[in-house]
């Protein structure tokens, strides 16, 4: 588990004051992937700088699997970084170095012998869908699989948790997706916890099982993103996924089922309640709808199938003939479904 207690940093530079980090405290549980959210200069970079300490923040502590790391040894430091991943923006890589000689590096560093590195190299390359680009030098490779290398590098010494910042910001939408495919994959084939760094939302509504917010140097919210987009108080819920009116929002939803064909409502538009619906998985979604359908009239008005933290999440903006519609809704209503007022 990786907890940041109380942190805080200033940076100090020409007489003038950034306060940097603002007392942070944050928890990535174990094995989940984790979204840090924030605009720019909110402080994010910073937060990644002190968790895989290349910065020593000014007070508050950061615990790794139970080891507080400002309080290591130097020695211990060294080899404990080596149990911390990082993926960079801009890949990083050595470009008078094969991809295979890069992802060897930090194995060569951990004085690992000759027979083992290559073993974990051929492992790791085969991991990453790479192992035909081994003897490829950078500029040879695209950005994706330049980043899929940085990704190979960053696992070749075991790390209990990979961080990235930004590590897909240089990347088009599709190799985005590809690569966050393979962090994804790697978080449940390898039980390797994941923190995304980025101020993309639409990427951690859809990969992020927990984000935290950030807003200047501070957190504003943390959760559960499934629990996040439910919650109509939530700021970062609904600017990952917003509460709709009339459009279909994200470019991965797909349009409501055909449960529209209940029964109809006809009194004038301006007496029916309307509600937003959001319900944890496409199946208890449609199932809900038909159970709705049993009890009273509604329309559609809009909605879709969005993945929210890796599960597929329908959000339906739903007309009610009355308030006995409203109480319909609620009821047929479980633990999968959150209801609020449109
Ligand atoms: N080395 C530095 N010296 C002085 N100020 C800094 C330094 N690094 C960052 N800052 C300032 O600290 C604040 C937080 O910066 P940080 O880079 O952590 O933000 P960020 O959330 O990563 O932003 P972005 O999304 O643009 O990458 C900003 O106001 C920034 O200008
Ligand atoms: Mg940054």
């Amino acid at each position: 588990m990786l907890e940041v207690r109380d942190v805080s940093k200033t940076y100090r530079r020409h007489g003038r004051e950034v306060i940097a980090l603002d007392h942070v405290s944050l928890t990535v549980p174990d094995g989940s992937i984790t979204g840090i959210a924030g605009r720019s200069g909110a402080g994010k970079s910073t937060l990644f700088r002190v968790v895989t300490a290349l910065l020593r923040p000014d007070s508050g502590s950061v615990h790794i699997d139970g080891e507080d790391l400002f309080r290591l040894r130097r020695r211990d430091l060294r080899a404990r970084r080596r149990r911390i991943g990082i993926v960079f923006q801009q890949f990083n890589l050595l470009h008078g170095r094969t991809a295979a000689e890069n992802v060897e590096l930090p194995l060569l560093l951990a004085g690992v012998d000759r027979t083992e590195r290559r073993r974990r190299v051929g492992e790791l390359l085969d991991l990453v869908g790479l192992a035909d680009r081994a003897d490829n030098h950078p500029s040879q490779l695209s950005g994706g699989q330049k980043q899929r290398v940085g990704i190979a590098r960053a696992l070749a010494t075991n790390p209990s948790v990979l961080l990235s910042d930004e590590a897909t910001s240089a990347l088009d939408t599709e190799t985005t997706e590809q690569v966050l495919a393979l962090l994804e994959r790697v978080n449940r084939e390898l039980s390797v916890s994941v923190v995304l760094i980025t101020h993309e939302l639409e990427i951690l509504r859809k990969h992020a099982h927990e984000v935290v917010s950030f807003e200047a140097g501070r957190v504003v919210e943390q959760g559960r993103t499934i629990d996040l987009v439910s919650d109509p108080s939530s700021r970062i819920g609904r600017a990952m996924l917003p509460r709709t009116t009339t459009a279909v929002p994200a470019t991965d939803a797909t349009s409501a089922p055909a449960a529209l064909d209940a029964p109809r409502t006809s009194r004038p538009a301006a007496d029916r309640p309307r509600v937003l619906v959001t319900v944890r998985g496409e199946g208890t979604a449609r199932g809900y709808l038909s159970r709705l359908a049993g009890d009273t009239a509604y329309d559609v008005l809009s909605g879709g199938v969005h993945t929210v933290g890796g599960e597929r999440v329908a959000r339906y903006e739903l007309e009610l003939p009355d308030r006995a519609g409203l109480d319909a809704v609620r009821r047929t209503a479980d633990d999968r479904t959150a209801v609020e007022s449109a």
